[in-house]
């Protein structure tokens, strides 16, 4: 008895110091496989030529190519301004991106005791939701366990909101309730009276939640694109003194372990300075782009966000085609693109001219390799009044990346890892 109490104690002060080091929190962040990513596209790209295929042969059946049109709709993914719309109350559902592709998660907890979920620490939105109890359409047993599902009953801090979380995807609704509780992260920070989403149909997630290794989603965006104006988790760790710095910052490996910081920037994680650069307005991490550059091609002045919860980059549709089209890439179905893995090391960097400075994503980069399929990492996604180009993980991957909530700005620098 007295000896694994010590053995507590000693594991609980040496985490302890080991924080108070450099104050800062510290969350592991997994990486998908890119076998796992392509296969999962190769999946969606046949089920959407099966459906294709079949509205044509059956033109009269109205059922095929609207679920055809559906799919399209999920892959082409979310309108930000819907998203906007109802941000601020003008309407009533949203329709968000779709996180079938996201690489990358870690886990947090949710009440007391505490309950474990699997998370995507998604810069591109600002809600937090997991799944409850008998939800519906929240996978299955016999797919990696099934998921990881919130019951509030067994919670002591659990608070009842009650108040309707109602998402649009392109494939349908996710639907649930506001509840309060805590949430913490990294084991020991505890945020106090979280208000988030308990989900109990995540049906309009289609098979990527499904199949998908993770159980909800953290957003890490700025208050302004919160649905049922739910103070941020970010904003309330600020707010209750739990961090050093109003700060967060990705160090995102490729085929590696991820690390995500709360509170300040780990400077074992980059070299030299960090370039910084206003956002044009504090809602999405979004920044006035000078140039985004490819072989022959040019944009000119544009803006992008920078969003975790991406995993490609993406671009308006037309700019992405010339791109595509200047290094042979081939279109699907889906906006998406492939390329033959042999012009890989023939493929041009992309700039990002940035106040002046280029972030160069290297042509190696600008793909996704599993077996003989190399998935082009670039795709068309055209948001009407909302940010021109999507700087996801694909981009993340090549800098150490720094989100600064308090001085509206975001950072770069060049990693070590
Ligand atoms: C954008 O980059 C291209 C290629 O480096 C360059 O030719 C072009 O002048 C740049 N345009 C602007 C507006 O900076």
């Amino acid at each position: 008895m007295k000896y694994s109490l010590f053995a507590v104690l000693s594991a609980l002060s040496s985490f302890t110091t080991a924080q108070e080091d450099d104050g800062l929190i510290r969350m592991k962040v997994m990486k998908r496989s890119n076998h796992e990513m392509v296969a999962q596209h190769l999946e969606r790209e046949n089920k959407a030529l099966l459906m294709a295929l079949d509205a044509k042969n059956n033109p009269a059946d109205i059922t095929l190519v609207a679920s055809s049109a559906s799919l399209r709709g999920a892959a082409q993914q979310p309108s930000f301004e819907e998203q906007l719309a109802v941000a601020q109350g003008k309407s009533e559902s949203v329709t968000i991106k779709d996180y079938s592709n996201a690489q990358y998660y870690g886990v947090l907890e949710v009440g007391s005791p505490p309950q474990e979920f699997t998370v995507i620490f998604d810069t591109g939105s600002s809600n937090l939701w997991v799944p409850q109890i008998n939800c519906k359409n929240c996978g299955y047993w016999f797919m990696n366990g099934g998921k990881h599902k919130f019951d509030h009953s067994k919670s002591t801090t659990y608070v009842v909101d009650g108040t309707d979380f109602h998402i649009q995807y392109g494939s349908g609704d996710v639907k649930g309730s506001f509840s309060v509780d805590d949430v913490t992260l990294a084991q020991d920070i505890v945020i106090k009276g979280q208000k988030f989403a308990e989900v109990s149909d995540a049906g309009g997630l289609g098979m990527g939640y499904t199949l998908g290794k993770f159980d909800g989603i953290m957003g890490l965006g700025f208050e302004g694109l919160s649905l049922g104006n739910a103070e941020t988790v970010f904003k309330n760790a600020m707010d209750q003194g739990l961090v050093n710095e109003g700060k967060f910052a990705f160090a995102l490996g490729d085929n590696k372990e991820g690390e995500l910081t709360f509170g300040g920037v780990d400077k074992s994680k980059f070299k030299g300075e960090i370039t910084w650069v206003k956002l044009e307005e504090p809602k999405y991490w979004q920044i006035t782009l000078d140039n985004v550059s490819a072989g022959s091609y040019s944009s000119g002045k544009t803006n992008g966000i920078v969003d975790s919860g991406t995993s490609l980059i993406t671009g308006p549709s037309l700019e992405i085609q010339k791109i595509a089209a200047s290094v042979g890439a081939q279109a699907n179905l889906l906006g998406q693109y492939t390329i033959d893995c042999s012009k890989l090391s023939s493929l041009p960097n992309l700039d990002f001219t940035i106040n002046g400075k280029a972030w160069s994503v290297p042509g190696k980069d600008l793909v996704i390799q599993s077996g003989g399929t190399c998935l082009f990492a670039m795709m068309g996604m055209d948001i009407p009044t909302g940010p021109k180009w999507i700087l996801g993980d694909v981009f993340m991957r090549k800098f150490y990346t720094v989100f600064d909530y308090e001085n509206a700005q975001v950072g770069f620098a060049e990693p070590t890892y």
